[in-house]
């Protein structure tokens, strides 16, 4: 096991660049096996997810391969419709792989998608909207396995916006028969590279963004190189860090609108923000509470954020109540940061943070990626030394993330225990 070593209390000062969103390429990785073509992504962040979603490719039968940044996928040997159980249970993500690996094989086999321990997380809208496309699926001993001759274009409507099955619907239907529509869709940014990454392939995908997403199937889908979208929530986490820890940052390479939500709520608690192309300036300011911050879809308040913003709220003045509606136990981090003095009272998807001036150093343990962040960033805040542990759910998600926040003046170092 690997941890950090934080001595804290100091001001970040400079520049972050911000990776490749993960939550973007991992949808790319899968939709990459819809064609028979050589797929290069640029700038693909070496983050353990995108690494297992590649080793899950490899083990379709695409031959891949790392050049610096540069990922490239040759499907065209694919040959295999199972997904490893142990890799899938290590990723979420790799439920996506059912709606292209059908498309692509007629059939698919996975064993229940695993990921960060954040709520139960089931995949029945996945499941049902693959369903209304045709396809047969059948659950046996934690396994589903599915099969279809061809998908046929449906009219489906999701009982709640989810991303993934969003995405998963997508997949599924590019190359299927007919018109497949998307009511009451996921509008995250990510949902939007999808569609130009399949429409560069030759999809005709149309709607990403809004709440009615239209697949009209073509028969053949290409080759292409993409560069996915910048990461909103490493963006987001960055500006976070510096309004916990004072100072000036400029996050570069950051999509501003794709976290409006969160530029709202730190100029409300008086950080000042300024925008350049792709860069936000950010100086922290008085740190007044933000009041609520309640998680919702897109554009609302992002839930991967929601971890860094308690932690920040732990040192704002006065108090916030934070509601989380989107996964049941996305709290633990607040256990942790009790440890480091804040003061916090949780009440079901509710907590209720009481600002305190300072938080103090301690050891603490990360119980998922965006929990792990928030308790680093905490200990970069706070005064004294911290551990924080276990960095496995950090680089799920985040490159070079010490050596990110030490270029801009935290004392960080990782070391194995
Ligand atoms: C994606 C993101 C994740 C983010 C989440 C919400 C990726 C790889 N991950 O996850 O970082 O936190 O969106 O923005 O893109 N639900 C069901 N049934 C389903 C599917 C979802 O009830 O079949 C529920 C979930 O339990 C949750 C809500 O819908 O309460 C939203 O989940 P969803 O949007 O599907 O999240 P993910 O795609 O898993």
């Amino acid at each position: 096991m690997e941890k950090y070593i934080v001595k804290g209390g100091k001001p970040l000062y400079g520049e972050v660049e911000i990776q490749s969103a993960k939550n973007a390429v991992l949808p790319l990785l899968a939709a990459s096996i819809l064609t028979d073509e050589k797929v290069v992504i640029h700038k693909c962040p070496r983050i353990v997810d995108v690494l297992n979603m590649v080793q899950i490719l490899g083990e379709l039968g695409c031959r891949t391969n790392f050049e610096g940044d540069d990922l490239s996928i040759d499907p065209s040997d694919a040959a295999n419709h199972e997904i490893p159980s142990a890799l899938a249970k290590e990723l979420r993500s790799s439920v996506f792989m059912l709606g292209s690996v059908i498309a692509r094989f007629g059939r698919a086999r996975i064993a229940y998608p695993g990921g960060c321990d954040i709520g139960l997380r089931p995949i029945d809208l996945h499941l049902s909207g693959l369903r209304r496309l045709g396809v047969k699926i059948e659950e046996e001993g934690g396994y589903i396995d599915c099969t279809v001759d061809e998908t046929v274009g449906a009219d489906i409507v999701l009982d709640f916006p989810s991303v993934g099955a969003t995405e998963n619907i997508i997949l599924a239907a590019v190359k299927g028969k007919g018109r497949t529509i998307i009511r009451n869709s996921a509008k995250e940014p990510e949902i939007v590279d999808l569609q130009n990454f399949l429409n560069r392939m030759g999809g005709k995908v149309t709607g990403a963004g809004t709440s009615t997403v239209i697949v009209d199937g073509v028969k053949k889908l290409y080759g292409l190189e993409y560069t996915p979208i910048s990461d909103r929530i490493e963006a987001g986490t960055f500006l976070i860090a510096s309004a916990m820890c004072g100072g000036e940052l400029a996050v570069k390479n950051a999509i501003p609108e794709n976290i409006a939500a969160l530029l709202h709520k730190l100029r409300e608690i008086s950080c000042k923000i300024a925008i350049e192309n792709d860069k936000i300036y950010i100086k922290s300011g008085k740190r007044l509470s933000p009041k609520l911050i309640e998680t919702s879809p897109f554009p609302g308040f992002p839930t991967d954020l929601q971890a860094p913003m308690s932690a920040l709220a732990c040192v704002c003045e006065g108090s916030t109540v934070v509601v989380e509606n989107l996964f049941e136990t996305r709290f633990k981090h607040l256990a942790e940061l009790m440890r480091m003095g804040a003061d916090v009272t949780v009440r079901g998807r509710s907590a209720f943070i009481r600002g305190v001036p300072e938080l103090r150093g301690a050891d603490v343990f990360a119980s998922d990626l965006r929990g792990g962040a928030a308790l680093t960033l905490a200990a970069v805040a706070a005064e004294g030394e911290s551990t924080v542990s276990d960095l496995s759910h950090i680089d799920r998600g985040y490159t070079e993330f010490e050596d990110k926040l030490r270029k801009v003046g935290a004392n960080i170092r990782r070391i194995r225990v």
